[in-house]
């Protein structure tokens, strides 16, 4: 598919459906996992072509850790296992890693493996790949305030700006395009702050049948779009 026109800068992802794709066919939901992750893969690599400045994946929620205990831990030996396969060859091809969340609540091979990474890839100049892991919207607001009362901010001081900076995802620009997969039409405590002006995409195909095409549906549908920021102009661009 030939992809002309804007690219958005920044595209965010939930990338959801894989319990009910494995669920369908009579597999363990660590199938649809697995198969997930293949497709994630397929996604960075579609991103990176077309030119994506800034792709977030959603790939762990706060509220996930209250899965069962086996699931939350074959989850995070399936991280474990695609960070070790796969970080070194996406940084030498330029990938800068950054992760946003509780990740203080990661396994530590986990941590360490994110830290390595992000150091590794500090100095990179390709695309953005931030993981959003351990990452709940409204815990990472309640972070930033507290952060702001203990650096004594001035209550009048504080702006969008200054907020912004405060956050995980600091220095990262607010997502022009957010996908959903597997039908679900909701953000799940995902971006709260940084949703404010995002154009939502949702598409039925679940995760582990969201293929490069599906990717550039999204694309596609993004290229259709009006944005107007709240203003009255035909095209704003930000
Ligand atoms: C998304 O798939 C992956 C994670 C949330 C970790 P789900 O596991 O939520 O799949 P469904 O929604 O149950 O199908
Ligand atoms: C959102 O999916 C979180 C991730 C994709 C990581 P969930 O499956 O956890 O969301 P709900 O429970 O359907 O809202
Ligand atoms: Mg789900």
């Amino acid at each position: 598919m030939l992809l002309s026109g804007r690219i958005p800068e920044h595209v965010a992802i939930i990338m959801d459906g894989n319990g009910r794709w494995a669920e369908m066919r009579g597999l363990p939901r660590i199938e649809g996992h697995k198969r997930g992750a293949e497709r994630t893969r397929e996604v960075i690599e579609a991103a990176m072509e077309v030119g994506v400045g800034t792709l977030t994946l959603y790939a762990f929620s706060l509220e996930n850790w209250q899965r069962p205990d086996d699931e939350v831990s074959m989850l995070m030996k399936l991280l474990e296992f695609y960070l070790r396969k796969e970080f070194d060859e996406l940084i030498g091809r330029g990938v800068i890693f950054k992760s946003i969340g509780e990740t203080w609540r990661l396994p530590a091979t986990i941590r360490g493996l994110l830290k390595e990474a992000g150091e590794k890839s500090s100095g990179n100049k390709g695309m953005q790949l931030v993981l959003a892991l351990s990452y709940g919207g409204r815990n990472e607001i309640i972070r930033a305030v507290r952060k702001a009362i203990a650096l004594g901010a001035d209550p009048e001081s504080i702006s969008e700006q200054y907020f912004s900076s405060l956050l995980d995802t600091a220095g990262i620009p607010s997502p022009d395009l957010i996908v959903r997969s597997s039908g679900e039409k909701r953000i799940s405590n995902f971006l709260l702050w940084q949703a404010a002006y995002s154009e939502l995409y949702f598409t039925d195909a679940l995760w582990p049948d969201f293929t490069r095409e599906e990717f550039f549906l999204a694309l596609h549908d993004y290229q259709m779009r009006e944005r107007r920021f709240g203003t009255v102009h035909a095209r704003v661009e930000r």
